[in-house]
C-alpha cells in the first residue's frame, strides 16, 4: 500500500514510517521540519519538505497515488496555541482541510488522524474518560483537534471518505523532543542525564495517562481495515502523577537532586486518563508496554544519543 505520513520526521510519525516500511508498504513523508528532524527520516521513504497548507500538496497526491494518509503533522504546543491561536488554526485546521480536499479529489481510501485525549476531554474524576466523555477543550490546540475530528466526520458522511480518529494520551518514547513543551518524560530524561535542575509546576499531583510510542504505532496499524469512521482512545487507562513519574525516573537514571516546585500553570487539568476498552473490542488493540518497561527503553535511548 502507498502511505502518506504527514509529520513523518517527527517523534510519533517517524516510528510510524518505520513500521509501515517494515510491513512492506511504500511510504511518502510530508514534513516541513519545523519540529521534526532530518535524522528521524527513514532513508527508504520518499521525503517532501513541504508545509501541509501548501497548495502544491496536490501534486504529491497526484504523482504518488496515495492510498492511505496517516496525518500526524501539527502544531502541538499548547502554550503556543494560547499565545497565537491563529497560527495554531492555520497549521491544524487549514492544514487538515488541505489534506482532506486532496483525499477527496484523489480518492484516497482512508485517513488516520492523531487527535488528543489529553486536551479534548474535560477533567476526569475517578473514572477514565471514554470516547463519549464530554468534550471540554481548554486551549486553542484542543479546539483545533476537536474541529479536525468534525471535519473528518463531515468528509466521511458527505464524500464517503473512510477515517479513524485516535485520541492519544501522553505519548512518550525514543526520539521525543526534550526541548518542547509536550513530553515530560523526554524533558526529565534530558535534564536528569545532564544533572540539571528539574521544575515541577504545581504540587506534582496532577495525573496523566502515559502511553508508549510503540503501542501508539500498533494502534494505527490495527485500524487499517477496522474502526472505519470511528473514534478510539489510545492510552493505558492508568493515571500516573508527575511526582511518581519523577521518583521512578530518578531511580532509573540515578538522579540525586530534588525537584523544584513552581506555581501551577493556569488552565491545566488535574486528572486526565483514558478508557481504552473500545479499542480493545473493535481494533483488537491494547497497550503492551508497561510504564517501567517504557521508561527503560526511553531513558536507554536518551543515554545513547
Ligand atoms: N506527543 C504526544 O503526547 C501527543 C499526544 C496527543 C496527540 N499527539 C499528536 O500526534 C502528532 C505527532 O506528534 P509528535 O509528538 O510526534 O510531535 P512532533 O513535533 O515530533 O511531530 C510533528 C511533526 O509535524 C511536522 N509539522 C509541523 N507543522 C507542519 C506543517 N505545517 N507542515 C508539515 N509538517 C509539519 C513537524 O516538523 C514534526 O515533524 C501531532 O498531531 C500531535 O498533535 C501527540
Amino acid at each position: 500500500m502507498k502511505v502518506l505520513v504527514t509529520g513523518g520526521a517527527g517523534f510519533i510519525g517517524s516510528h510510524l514510517v518505520d513500521a509501515y516500511l517494515a510491513r512492506g508498504d511504500e511510504v511518502v513523508i510530508v514534513d516541513d521540519l519545523s519540529s521534526g528532524k532530518e535524522e528521524n527520516i527513514n532513508k527508504r521513504a520518499k521525503f517532501y519538505k513541504m508545509d501541509i497548507q501548501d497548495t502544491s500538496l496536490a501534486n504529491i497526491f497526484k504523482e504518488e497515488k496515495i492510498e492511505l494518509v496517516n496525518h500526524h503533522a501539527a502544531q502541538l504546543d499548547v502554550r503556543k496555541s494560547v499565545a497565537d491561536p491563529i497560527f495554531d488554526a492555520r497549521v491544524n485546521i487549514l492544514g487538515i482541510l488541505n489534506i482532506l480536499e486532496n483525499c477527496r479529489q484523489f480518492e484516497v481510501n482512508k485517513v488516520i488522524f492523531a487527535s488528543s485525549g489529553g486536551v479534548i476531554y474535560g477533567e476526569c474524576k475517578d473514572e477514565p474518560a471514554g470516547e463519549s466523555f464530554p468534550a471540554g477543550p481548554l486551549s486553542p490546540y484542543g479546539v483545533s483537534k476537536l474541529a479536525s475530528e468534525y471535519y473528518l466526520y463531515y468528509y466521511g458522511k458527505t464524500f464517503a471518505l473512510n477515517y479513524t480518529v485516535l485520541r492519544y494520551g501522553n505519548v512518550y518514547g525514543p526520539r521525543q523532543d526534550p526541548y518542547g513543551e509536550a513530553g515530560v518524560v523526554a524533558i526529565f530524561s534530558e535534564k536528569m542525564l545532564e544533572n540539571n535542575e528539574i521544575n515541577i509546576f504545581g504540587d506534582g499531583k496532577q495525573m496523566r495517562d502515559y502511553v508508549y510510542v510503540g503501542d501508539v504505532v500498533r494502534a494505527s496499524l490495527s485500524c487499517m481495515e477496522n474502526g472505519h469512521n470511528d473514534i478510539f482512545n489510545v492510552g493505558t487507562g492508568e493515571a500516573i502523577s508527575v511526582n511518581s513519574l519523577f521518583k521512578e525516573m530518578k531511580e532509573v537514571l540515578d538522579y540525586k537532586k530534588d525537584a523544584i516546585y513552581k506555581p501551577a500553570r493556569t488552565g491545566e487539568l488535574f486528572k486526565s486518563f483514558l478508557n481504552v476498552s473500545k479499542a480493545e473490542k473493535v481494533l483488537n488493540w491494547k497497550p503492551e508496554v508497561n510504564f517501567s518497561q517504557g521508561l527503560e527503553e526511553t531513558t536507554a535511548w536518551f543515554r545513547k544519543t
